[in-house]
């Protein structure tokens, strides 16, 4: 929650950061899906990383947001509360809110979100990156350009992409991977990611990739 699709605007989406705007979204989500619950919810902020800044009404304090959150959480109209595009210090304010999971960009090219990673996992709250491959928008450093994944790749009899995702599950014991794809073959090697080992020497090589930022702005 955050935004609401906006098809035929400049951008598919419009920012939706205000309380109330955050439990139309919720209703909304739960009449067109005709269920009485959200298993978990991201608050999308606009904190960090790719994407829109928020100006005027929709700058919104975060305190605000979980209120709205915990509220529909009470209600029992979401199970839990996630966020995503939240700063470190965002993070640790909404701990006391209960917060199960975070969705930020990163993959083994944009890590720069490490602390926040080592605080997640001290919290026991799942890592679910979006963007795990990187270079899912102009400007953002991709994950298979990488000469060193190529070279691992090849080592292993593994796809670039298979790779850059092994990484990730590699580095964050409480990783969870999202890759979107509309290939099927994609979608097949996505999944056998999970069979792919990487020893020590090979995760150290990979560690070595050099980390550059997520902040590329949309829009
Ligand atoms: N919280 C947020 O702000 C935010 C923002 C963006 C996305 N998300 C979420 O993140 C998830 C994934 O998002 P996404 O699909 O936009 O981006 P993505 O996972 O970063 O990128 C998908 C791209 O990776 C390619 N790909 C996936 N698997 C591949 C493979 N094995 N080999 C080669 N290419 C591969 C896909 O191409 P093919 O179709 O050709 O495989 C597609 O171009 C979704 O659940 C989305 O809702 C959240």
């Amino acid at each position: 929650m955050g935004a609401d699709p906006d098809p035929g605007g400049r951008l598919p989406l419009r920012l939706a950061q205000r309380p109330e705007q955050l439990r139309a979204s919720v209703e909304d989500n739960l009449r067109s899906l005709g269920v009485d619950r959200l298993a978990v919810v991201n608050l999308r902020r606009l904190d960090t990383g790719p994407g829109l800044r928020p100006e005027g009404d929709q700058v919104v304090d975060l305190d605000d947001q979980l209120a709205a959150m915990t509220a529909l959480r009470d209600e029992g109209k979401i199970g839990a509360i996630g966020l995503s595009s939240v700063t470190l210090d965002g993070l640790r304010r909404a701990l006391p809110a209960g917060v199960v999971c975070v969705q930020n960009a990163y993959s083994l090219v944009s890590r720069d979100d490490e602390d926040m990673l080592r605080l997640c996992a001290a919290e026991g709250i799942a890592w679910v990156p979006f963007f795990p491959l990187g270079g899912a928008v102009p400007g953002l450093p991709k994950a298979t350009d990488e000469p060193v994944v190529h070279a691992v790749a090849e080592s292993l009899g593994a796809t670039p992409s298979q790779v850059g995702l092994a990484w990730l599950l590699h580095h964050a014991p409480n990783a969870l991977l999202i890759p979107g794809t509309a290939n099927t073959a994609h979608l097949e090697a996505n999944i056998a990611v999970s069979e792919i080992a990487l020893d020590a020497e090979t995760l150290a090589t990979l560690d070595g990739v050099e980390s550059r930022s997520n902040e590329v702005p949309i829009g």
